[in-house]
């Protein structure tokens, strides 16, 4: 049995689809993470209802959304305590799903405490975000915006704008996955839920 740290691992999973693709590769990133003795918990935002942001301006002034009626505040009270995010998500017309994309978007409350209002300046102390990503063709470029997304998302959030990503291209489904793959996203959470 492995003793458990103490450390905690959020994990984002951005897809539409519960048992697809990237949802395999994060719950082996986090078989990793137990096995180094973390502690992980899973919010899948497609179970989740998010609203698209509004563009109002209220978070500038208020560092908090106007939208206070849907499931953006689990994910905000999940920011709030967070030092450690996994985030893993499929591409989808070269960008991330809809459904992850609201997250990113509705991020703009804490992007407004840190750079409309001075927040957070410092940074979360120790943050340390990961990256898992994957699609179904091979383009040079496929996990470019996903990358560039997810950085200013960790930005937003005062953590590290650099971490590190695990991509796999032609990836269609779960059963497309090598042993080898599926190997090093354990390996990956192993070495990321290290204390
Ligand atoms: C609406 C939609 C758009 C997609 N767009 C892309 C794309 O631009 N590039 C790509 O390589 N794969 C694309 N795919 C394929 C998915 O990225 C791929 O099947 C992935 O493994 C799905 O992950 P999931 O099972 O975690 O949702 C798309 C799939 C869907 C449903």
């Amino acid at each position: 049995m492995v003793k458990n740290t103490g450390v905690k691992i959020l994990g984002l999973h951005m897809s539409p689809r519960t048992e697809g693709t990237s949802a395999l590769l994060l719950e082996k990133f986090a078989q990793g993470a137990e096995r180094a003795g973390a502690s992980v918990e899973v919010i899948s935002v497609s179970r989740l209802d998010i609203k698209g942001c509004q563009e109002c301006g209220h978070c500038s002034e208020a560092g908090i959304c106007a939208i206070d009626f849907d499931d953006m505040s689990v994910i905000y009270s999940a920011w709030e305590s967070a030092t450690r995010i996994v985030i893993s998500t499929p591409v989808f017309f070269y960008d991330m799903p809809s459904q992850g994309k609201a997250v990113l978007d509705r991020s703009q409350a804490f992007w407004s405490r840190r750079y409309v209002l001075g927040q957070n300046k410092d940074g979360v102390p120790g943050a340390k975000g990961f990256l898992l990503a994957v699609g179904a063709t091979k383009g040079k470029d496929l996990f470019v915006p996903v990358t560039l997304a997810v950085k200013y998302l960790f930005d937003a959030i005062a953590f590290p704008k650099t971490f590190p990503v695990l991509s796999f291209r032609q990836v269609e489904t779960p059963d497309k996955f090598t042993a080898e793959q599926l190997a090093e996203a354990e390996k990956a959470g192993f070495e990321f839920g290290q204390p």
